[in-house]
């Protein structure tokens, strides 16, 4: 959501503490600011609008001082204005927050009853309040912390700077990620190993709970109870280089173009090339006994989890529910004894997701995670931990992850079939050839890049667009159109194809354009007769598939868009090459921020 970055150095922080936010900036970009302690005096630079406004502020007036805090702002409470951006202060506290201080409104009324005048409209301006009230009546910055955290309710990370303690930051969390780096003489704070990537890669992740103060020396850790804490050190990984966008001119056209490496990454981790077998890792869990699966997930996620669905019960004949985690926590569902409850998620960390997971792990659930970011808290919980080796995904919208989601997902349900006993050797082997195929099928899908540049501008002017799909294509039917309205501003929809005829028809006009997904298969003749439907009725249509697929059915389409011919198993992971390729190349055409949509952050950690 928001990131946070914190610095106790020995030399001049603000242009690094920019730097680390620069790293951030894609799990918030509405406002920034920092704060650092200098001659006595806190020091406050903000700035409405991307980080680039923030660095023309510092240009003009800048924060001299070897210690500092910094925050690139996702608005939940107040418009994104630089009267809430962070850091929020008094004279003695400046505080940056990521997450939702849910009884913020009591807390304000307390406070402007004891008479102080809260200048933004935020929830988090309370709490540097609060910490200042103690402070100002003498607590030292630990006891004021110490003091206030119990009183705080929702999910929270906090980095706090104090003007009489020029040689210290406190930073704690709940609910929301926090790690502390280590540095030659210098600590820091972070909302993640990647903003510090440039600094340090030895990073201490701190649970929930935990509540740090920073030094130059290092970091005294402590938990919820206040007790002093060991979190161990740990070498991040973190490339500063992952977080550049080399020769593209977007990351999400980077990341795009990496899902046939990164698949193939995923796919060897979880297959036996050899011999062509499925090959998880070793788990303390009997998979063969579960009756039912249930998948919990958000956005790009969640469709992921129903093309998955498709798979668990064709090749595991399990049953499957699957929910978005913002419905699921609240509907009281019904979970059967000895069940998997599956959780897929690119950054770990969405709320949603995350309270849904400790909801059915209170249930006696087993918890599998497919996780992209393997330090996060979903990975942390997880019983059956499945990471995707998608790398760090910096465009909002999601992409390799989910092509890599759809890899883990696939050698899970075939491994659930094995051991179930329904799936025999030798289809195991075919199963797993054919999602070794993908990494090349991507590589071809890609190809056509070209050829999708040049017909985006017959989408760009459309208002509304559907997307159809049938089978494991609706999801990606939905995917499609997801990817198209979060980055191009276009109305998008994604159907099931039979289920058009069912009311969305009377949406087609000429005007409308319909993405029609139609691997040549099984499903292709039924497809293809709801196509005829929709031009029957002077629909235009953008019809993928494959060359016998667009032979058959390609003639009179608005446009055609050519994919490899491929096993119906690896159709989705292909099919998603297309789409988000259309949407980015309409993004494109209309000039829109590909990886930084309006009132959209990477990582969702409020509910
Ligand atoms: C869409 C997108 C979002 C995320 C969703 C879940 O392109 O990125 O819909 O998929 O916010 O996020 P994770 O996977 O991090 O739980």
């Amino acid at each position: 959501m928001c990131g946070i970055i914190g610095i106790v150095g020995k030399e001049a922080v603000a242009e690094r503490l920019v730097d680390g936010l620069r790293r951030m900036e894609y799990r918030g970009y509405d406002s920034a600011g920092i704060c650092t302690v200098h001659d006595g005096t806190l020091v406050r630079r903000r700035a409405e609008g991307k980080l680039a406004n923030l660095a023309n502020v510092l240009a003009k007036d800048p924060a001299d001082g070897d210690v500092g805090i910094a925050h690139t702002r996702w608005a939940t409470h107040g418009a994104p204005t630089a009267k809430n951006a962070h850091p929020h202060a008094t004279d003695h506290v400046a505080l940056v927050h990521n997450g939702i201080i849910e009884n913020f409104r009591e807390l304000k009324a307390e406070l402007t009853a004891a008479g102080r005048t809260l200048e933004s409209d935020t929830d988090s301006e309370v709490v540097a309040h609060l910490v200042s009230l103690q402070v100002e009546g003498g607590a030292s910055p630990q006891d004021a912390v110490r003091e206030v955290l119990p009183r705080l309710r929702g999910a929270f990370a906090l980095a706090i700077a104090f003007r009489d303690y020029p040689d210290l930051l406190i930073g704690a969390r709940r609910g929301s990620p926090l790690v502390v780096g280590f540095g030659d003489g210098e600590t820091y704070l972070g909302s993640d190993a990647l903003a510090l990537a440039q600094l340090t890669q030895r990073i201490a992740y701190l649970e929930e709970g935990d509540w740090v103060v920073v030094t130059r020396d290092g970091a005294e850790i402590y938990d919820e109870l206040g007790d002093l804490v060991e979190r161990p050190i740990q070498l991040s990984g973190a490339s500063a280089a992952a977080v550049e966008k080399g020769n593209y001119r977007h990351f999400m056209q980077k990341e795009i173009f990496e899902q046939p490496t990164v698949v193939a990454q995923t796919l060897g981790s979880y297959l036996r090339q050899s011999d062509n077998s499925v090959a998880l890792p070793q788990f303390d869990f009997d998979i063969s006994a579960v009756k039912r699966v249930t998948i919990v997930a958000c956005g790009t996620s969640y469709y992921a989890g129903m093309v998955a669905k498709y798979w668990f019960e064709q090749f595991a004949r399990v049953p499957v529910d699957i929910d978005f985690a913002s419905e699921f926590r609240y509907r009281e569902p019904v979970l059967e004894e000895g069940g998997l409850a599956l959780f897929i998620s690119q950054s770990g960390e969405t709320a949603d997701t995350l309270a849904a997971l400790r909801h059915c792990k209170a249930e006696g659930q087993t918890i599998g995670v497919v996780v992209n970011v393997p330090t996060s808290s979903m990975a942390r919980e997880a019983d059956l931990l499945l990471p995707t080796h998608a790398g760090p995904e910096i465009g909002v919208a999601s992409t390799k992850a989910f092509t890599c989601q759809l890899a883990v997902l696939a050698a899970l349900a075939a491994h659930m079939a094995v051991r179930k006993g329904l799936m025999s050797r030798a289809d195991e082997q075919e199963v797993v050839a054919h999602l070794l195929e993908a990494p090349a099928a991507l590589n071809a899908a890609l190809d056509h890049d070209d050829d999708i540049a040049a017909m985006a501008h017959l989408i760009a002017p459309a208002r509304d667009v559907l997307y159809l799909g049938r089978g494991p294509d609706y999801p990606l039917a939905m995917e499609g159109a997801l990817k198209l309205k979060e980055i191009s501003y276009i109305h998008a929809e994604g159907y099931a194809s039979g289920e058009m005829k069912h009311g969305p028809i009377a949406l087609i006009d000429e005007a409308v354009p319909v993405i029609v997904l139609a691997p040549s298969g099984p499903l292709f003749e039924k497809t293809v007769s709801n196509m005829e439907e929709v031009r029957a009725r002077g629909g235009k249509i953008v019809l993928i598939s494959d060359a016998k697929g667009l032979e058959e059915a390609g003639e009179g389409c608005l446009a055609t868009i050519e994919m490899p011919r491929v096993h119906p198993l690896i159709a989705p992971l292909v099919y998603a090459i297309p789409v988000q390729l259309l949407a980015y190349h309409v993004a494109c055409v209309k000039g829109t921020d590909v990886d930084q949509p309006r009132n959209l952050a990477k990582s969702v950690t409020v509910e």
